[in-house]
């Protein structure tokens, strides 16, 4: 049934080295590599050592030299805004040129970092790859943090410096985002040395003499700068994500392995031909965005949208379609959370204009779960294959998917289908031991993992090994735990960690914990992700007070959801804290937030026998009851 992809699987695997050159030869190298993988640090593999070659040169200089000067390289569509404006690929490398040269200019070099905090605009793509055309490193923050998370990757990264804008637009408000920039460099040791900003018509910020530039002044006088050539090894960006603690992970993506990765992807995954029309609904600031919204669908001669709204509200749920039909969009990729908000407004469809979507062939779904219901009505609707597949920000594409573009093999809702080529997926038992089809256990990638995924993390080489290579040796650790079934089709079930899933936005539950229990009148506190109709998890926080606090508990409660907005963003969704007698804990103090998230949710549990007081079970869930929560 699925010859072709068992085919190319097997060999992925059998000859990494092998089946990785090939498909390097579809990369422009200035100089070829020395080894394919060089496997001298293991378990820390590089990919692709000795090579020599440039991410914006053959994401763009290439194409344009190569005949596609004239092709529509990137469409932004705001809807938002109402404007809507196309660059070729050679408009794209000129303007890319020249804020290469407006970095230049501020002393960026070689291996500089260089923060971008941009909302939607073309200017966001063109930051990422100016820095790509420098060898410098940038570091994208998504627009919906706080000033003081910010701040936590500006004295990580240390960035030369910041790329910005003066606002971020969202359906309800306009988001200042010089402020949130300004306070978050008094609150960083580190302090860039100048900030670029792109003033928008809707906020015009107020620029910091000596140290702020005004983006279209500065890029108006600048010198265009050529491709600066780097080794393969070199990195491209550091992405932050949410780990178990207020310390996010730098994930750090290489250059050569990653442009060989995603342009190998765009045919064999998402089976577009150069050319196409390939719309990636997420944010730059998430890793959906850097790899299939920038570099992917441009490393590949694709044209790509840039789309700053929201699937509903901008102005309504027909939005997708629009844009669909205008572009000729081929591929379209989201979140789930996306269709189910569409959904949830127009739950028959009723918006779907058959000829609309007469082009549009394939459907992927990633960043979270796809509940089967959510995935049926895509398919129902939208009358094409829809598409989950399972990946994460350390990985840069895909672990598991249907590979649309070597074989459509038959859907099973709630799989990502199978592992994709160069991904050697197995479950584990606690014991490190192979658990048997249909069993739960923690996902694993045996090592080497293939090109494209994370090398290291930003000056953290130690952390990288401890969080994802020590608890299983010779295998990546996911930190998503699931099974295989008989026919090799892969589940992913639930993070193994305090990471969850909000609007298919990757939150750490601890990070919200550390907020919380900084509250002077919390003595302690649990976060659980609860389940949501439309964001799939919500943050719910419990707060055990200080002993004699006597402060009203709404006042608190009302604290608590500032305070994590102020430190982390609105980003987190954090609406609801209550204040508990007590939590529920194991005899060695551990607390039991399983328990507490089962209960929220009305899901059947037992009673850990592990548990220090049984009798506090029936109080929380009396607590969460009066909260609105099921607590049954
Ligand atoms: N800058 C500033 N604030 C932002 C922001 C940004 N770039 N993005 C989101 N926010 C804010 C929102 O305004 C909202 O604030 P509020 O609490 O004041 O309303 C908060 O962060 C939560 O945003 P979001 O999770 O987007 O929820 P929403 O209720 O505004 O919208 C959906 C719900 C479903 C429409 C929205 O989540 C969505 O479009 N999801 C698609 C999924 C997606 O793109 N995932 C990316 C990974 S592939
Ligand atoms: P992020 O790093 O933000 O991309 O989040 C990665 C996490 O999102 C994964 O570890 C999973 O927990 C979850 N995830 C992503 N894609 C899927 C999917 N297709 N099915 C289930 N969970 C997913």
């Amino acid at each position: 049934m699925s010859a072709k992809y068992d085919d190319i699987y097997a060999r992925s695997l059998a000859d990494p080295e092998g089946f990785w050159a090939e498909a390097a030869e579809a990369i422009h190298w200035e100089r070829r590599w020395d080894r394919v993988l060089d496997d001298s640090r293991a378990p820390f593999y590089r990919w692709f050592a000795g090579g020599v070659t440039n991410t914006c040169y053959n994401a763009l200089d290439r194409h344009v030299e190569g005949g596609r000067a004239d092709q529509t390289a990137l469409i932004y569509d705001s809807p938002i805004t109402g404007v809507v404006e196309r660059f070729t690929y050679r408009e794209l490398r000129d303007r890319v040129a020249r804020v290469a040269g407006v970095l230049a200019e501020a002393g960026v070099e070689k291996g500089d970092r260089v923060l971008v905090y941009m909302p939607m605009v073309p200017e966001a793509v063109i930051a990422m790859l100016a820095c790509a055309r420098l060898g410098a490193v940038h570091s994208v923050v998504f627009g919906g943090f706080a000033a003081s998370e910010l701040a936590v990757r500006i004295d990580d990264a240390t960035p030369k410096v910041v790329l910005s804008a003066s606002c971020g637009i969202e359906p309800n408000r306009i988001v200042p985002y010089k402020p949130l920039l300004d306070e978050a460099i008094e609150i960083a040791s580190h302090k860039p040395s100048r900030c670029v900003i792109l003033q928008r018509p809707q906020e015009v910020a107020d620029l910091a003499e000596g140290r702020d530039l005004d983006w279209v002044e500065a890029e108006a006088s600048a010198e265009p700068q050529p491709c600066t050539w780097v080794e393969a090894t070199d990195p491209l960006y550091i992405l932050y994500t949410s780990g178990t603690t207020g310390q996010p992970k730098g994930i750090v993506r290489d250059n050569g392995g990653h442009l060989v990765a995603l342009n190998w992807s765009m045919r064999n995954i998402y089976g577009v031909e150069p050319g196409e029309v390939y719309w990636a609904a997420s944010d730059v600031g998430w890793v959906v965005g850097h790899s299939y919204i920038v570099y992917g669908p441009l490393i590949h001669g694709n044209t790509t949208v840039l789309f700053e709204g929201k699937p509903v509200g901008t102005p309504d749920a027909a939005v997708y379609w629009r844009v669909i039909a205008e572009h000729d969009v081929k591929v379209l990729f989201t979140a789930p959370t996306a269709f189910r908000a569409i959904k949830q407004q127009d739950p028959n469809g009723e918006l779907i204009r058959p000829e609309q979507i007469a082009g549009l062939r394939t459907l992927f779904l990633a960043g979270e779960r796809a509940d089967p219901d959510t995935v049926q009505w895509a398919e129902d609707r939208l009358g094409v294959p829809v598409i989950d597949h399972w990946w994460q920000t350390e990985t840069g594409w895909s672990i598991c998917s249907n590979p649309a573009g070597i074989e459509l093999m038959p859907i099973k809702h709630g799989s990502p289908t199978k592992p994709v080529p160069g991904w050697d997926v197995r479950v584990l038992d606690e014991a490190q031991r192979e658990v048997a089809p249909g069993e739960i256990g923690a996902l694993v990638a045996r090592l080497p993992l293939p090109p494209g995924s994370f090398p290291t993390l930003w000056q953290a080489e130690e952390r990288y090994r401890e969080a994802y290579l020590e608890e299983f040796p010779g295998y990546y650790k996911t930190g998503d735990a699931g099974y295989i079934d008989e026919d090799g089709y892969v589940y992913v079930m639930t993070r193994t960690d305090d990471v969850i899933n909000v609007a298919g936005h990757r939150l750490s539950t601890g990070q919200m914990e550390e907020v919380l229990a900084a509250h002077p009148d919390v003595a302690e506190c649990a976060v659980v992700g609860v389940a949501d109709e439309l964001k799939g998890q919500t943050p719910l926080g419990l707060l055990v007070l200080n002993a004699g606090v006597e402060r009203d508990h709404g006042a608190i409660q009302g604290e608590a959801v500032r305070l994590v907005r102020e430190q982390i963003g609105p980003v987190a969704s954090f609406k609801t804290a209550i204040v508990v007698g007590r939590l529920p804990k194991t005899r060695s103090g551990k607390i039991l937030r399983g328990t507490v998230q089962k209960i929220a949710d009305s899901e059947a549990y037992t009673v850990p026998p592990t548990i220090d007081d049984p009798a506090i079970l029936p109080e929380i869930a009396e607590s969460l009851r009066s909260a609105g929560y099921a607590g049954g």
